[in-house]
């Protein structure tokens, strides 16, 4: 048996070309990406990377991808990024890993988004998983009572020492499940990004182009967006 996150990672890095600026995702699927990055550039592969968390970057520089920011970099050729939830549209619920500002800061001046996840993660209808929510710390009560007049269950993230989870960017999250799901995520979208102090959402809507998509079997199955 293969590993879903592993099959779709390594498959979205032959998408990579020489001379290419990419985006670098965050979370465990996109390991195995820079892994296999890292395998390709020891070939002769040559690329510059924007990561999208500290964390990545950390992983980038320990394998010797170069990386740049965006004050030197004003458009990137493709990223590649995990997702929690994709549906048939493409749009994504992410920031699972907390890093959704920074990616769809990235993803925004990206000409080519390749979503990798495994199949577990394909579905008819967003918002089985909850919704990340990144607010400004001064913010928080203000936009926890209005998530909850929306209708959604609100849980404050905490981190692992079990004190309030902050971003790369030194805000909170909150993660929100909506009854019944999300039926139009570009509506919810725009709603949430009219509040004072939400500063992102994980709703990803019309960014991916293609999508790999991890089997257990060790097959990638790669879907373009029509
Ligand atoms: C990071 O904040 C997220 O948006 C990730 O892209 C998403 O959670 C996928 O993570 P995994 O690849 O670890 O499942």
């Amino acid at each position: 048996m293969h590993n879903p996150k592993e099959v779709a990672g390594r498959r979205a890095a032959e998408f990579v070309e020489s001379g290419m600026r990419v985006g670098l995702g965050t979370g465990s699927t996109v390991h195995f990406t820079l892994l296999r990055l890292a395998e390709r550039m020891a070939e002769g592969l040559k690329i510059v990377g924007v990561p999208t968390s500290i964390d990545t970057q950390n992983k980038a520089r320990a394998l010797g991808i170069p990386l740049a920011d965006l004050e030197s970099v004003e458009a990137l050729d493709l990223t590649i990024d995990g997702a929690d939830e994709i549906d048939g549209r493409f749009d994504m619920i992410k920031g699972g890993g907390g890093a959704l500002l920074r990616e769809k800061v990235v993803a925004s001046i990206t000409r080519r988004q390749i979503a990798i996840v495994g199949a577990d993660k394909v579905v008819a209808r967003l918002g089985a998983f909850p919704l990340p929510v990144e607010v400004v710390p001064f913010a928080l009560a203000v936009i926890r009572r209005a998530l909850e007049r929306k209708g959604a269950g609100v849980v404050p993230r905490l981190g692992k020492d079990g004190n309030p989870y902050v971003t790369d960017n030194g805000n909170r999250i909150l993660d929100c499940r909506f009854p019944g799901g999300i039926g139009d995520p570009g509506a919810l979208e725009a709603e949430l990004d009219r509040l004072p102090g939400i500063v992102e959402t994980g709703l990803f809507v019309g960014l991916a182009h293609t999508l790999v998509i991890g089997h257990e079997d060790g097959r990638a199955e790669v879907r373009h967006r029509s």
